[in-house]
């Protein structure tokens, strides 16, 4: 979480980014406008280069075209300026197939600036190929950075790391023989959106919610992130993944760990991610029994036929589980999680739902349970809600439930940056508070997970696109005398 000083910083520090993976999504759509809009406002280095990466056969031009489609230009000006600064290499990282051409380029630049920059290696690949492209980059030493003035280069790797915590460990034993961990940057960018980050603010700068967020207050946590799009042209990378890996392994349990972390002592990197890993550490592993009772899984009725999807894949594009955190504040406070493609709606929120005690004094007024709710909402718009009782004006006393909201857009007047702008910031001046520290600990919560659904349990359901998934998921909560709050507690409507 760059400081405005270090924003600055980022500004003189010379920089080229290597992007792998150049002609993927995730580089058109997020990483290329990220950039863009760094540019424009002028927090970009006046020594910096992006070296665009990736198997097919571009010329400069043609790549800049190819990005031009997905970035906002107002100016075309700016534009003209900031295509200068990417050039295209066609090279194969896993396959070790031309990454000289790679060196050559930055040792070229450095030459024309007269000075080292710091390099910047960003794995915008399939994760399938980590472990082989890691490797790559150390037989050709570009870990070493630009040796000249023994400036380290830096690594930034996109989530999932890893399929399972066996593989995890292997690909960090790969990492750890070229870099070392403060040249190691594991990307989950949920981390970087604005609400996410404001959660330690709104827990931690305000006096009043510490004493209650804890199991004698709250009756449990919700956590949605539903998104209507289907898979996209991701299949290939999907259908090998499914939701638990996509989203629950690393979105989900960040947000479960932010929000039920204990108080760090300083707000610096290594406490705060002392206490999120206490938290994932300490979600209890389910026992195989438990599996097929408290997870749901499910693909929507046409994934079958997407793109690159095996004809008979059981990939879920839905997943939705209980879990419990083993801590004494959290102790038998049910967690409920789920995610999926391809529902009504894009709504991404954490609801802590409080007891209600029974305010005996209004008892004769009741007809319905109205327990307060917190509401930490990242879509779709972001903001933060407290549902509470009011009475509703009249002559005679009935309660009725409302909702007190902050919302981004109404209460600041500045934009908000995408949370990638953020991370590549926060990349340049080296600030890791918000990237992954150690990974192994979430896989040992899935690994369990993925090892039953294998086995066909829970069996796999399948629901409408446009629905809000399958009904095993609503049972999953019901059965505990509960439900699911979002959509209906959405905040911030405008
Ligand atoms: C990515 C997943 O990490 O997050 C995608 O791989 C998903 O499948 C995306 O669509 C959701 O992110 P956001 O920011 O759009 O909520």
């Amino acid at each position: 979480m760059a400081l405005p000083e270090e924003i600055q910083k980022a500004q003189k520090i010379p920089t080229a980014f290597v992007i792998f993976g150049a002609t993927g999504d995730l580089s058109r759509k997020k990483i290329f406008p990220s950039f863009f809009e760094l540019f424009k406002a002028g927090l970009l280095s006046e020594n910096f280069k992006i070296v665009a990466a990736a198997r097919s056969k571009f010329s400069n031009q043609d790549f800049r075209q190819t990005i031009k489609e997905r970035v906002k230009i107002q100016d075309t000006g700016a534009w003209e300026k900031f295509a200068e600064l990417v050039s295209y290499v066609s090279c194969d990282v896993a396959e070790n197939a031309n990454l000289d051409l790679i060196n050559k380029r930055l040792e070229e630049y450095e030459k024309e600036i007269g000075q080292c920059t710091q390099r910047i290696f960003y794995m915008a690949i399939s994760p399938y190929i980590y472990a082989n492209s890691f490797e790559n980059l150390g037989k050709h030493q570009m870990h070493l950075g630009c040796k000249a003035h023994g400036v380290p280069a830096k690594i930034v790797i996109e989530k999932p790391f890893g399929h399972n915590l066996e593989s995890a460990q292997k690909l960090t034993g790969i990492l750890n023989k070229y870099f070392t961990q403060k040249q190691i940057f594991r990307i989950d960018h949920y981390l970087g959106k604005e609400t996410v980050q404001n959660i330690f603010a709104f827990r931690f700068g305000n006096e009043i919610f510490e004493p209650v967020w804890n199991k004698d207050f709250i009756d449990h946590v919700q956590i949605t992130l539903a998104e209507p799009e289907g898979i996209e042209r991701r299949g290939e990378y999907y259908d090998k993944a499914g939701a638990l890996r996509d989203i629950v392994q690393n979105h989900l349990l960040q947000l479960v760990a932010i929000a039920t972390m204990d108080a760090p002592q300083r707000f610096d990197q290594e406490a705060i991610r002392a206490k999120k890993l206490a938290i994932v550490k300490n979600i209890i592993k389910m026992k195989p029994d438990e599996v097929a009772k408290a997870t749901v899984r499910a693909q929507y009725e046409g994934y079958l036929n997407e793109e690159k999807v095996a004809k008979d894949s059981q990939a879920e594009t839905f997943a939705a589980l209980k879990l419990h955190i083993d801590t004494p504040r959290w102790q038998n406070v049910p967690f409920y999680l789920r995610t999926g493609k391809m529902l009504t709606g894009k709504v991404s929120s954490i609801i802590f739902s409080f007891k209600e005690k029974g305010h005996k004094i209004f008892e004769n007024f009741w007809d319905k349970p109205m327990p307060n709710h917190v509401i930490l909402q990242i879509q779709p718009q972001e903001g933060i809600g407290i549902r509470l009782v009011a009475k509703k004006p009249g002559l005679s006393t009935s309660l009725e439930p409302v909702d007190m909201e902050f919302c981004y857009k109404t209460s600041f007047d500045v934009a908000q940056p995408d949370a990638y702008e953020r991370l590549l910031i926060d990349i340049i001046v080296g600030d890791q508070t918000l990237f992954l520290g150690q990974v192994e600990e979430s896989w040992k919560f899935i690994d369990p997970i993925e090892e039953v659904w294998a086995k066909g349990k829970p069996k796999l359901e399948t629901y409408k696109p446009g629905s809000w998934g399958p009904e095993a998921a609503n049972e999953l909560i019901e059965k505990d005398g509960r439900m699911w709050l979002a959509p209906l507690l959405t905040i911030c409507k405008i």
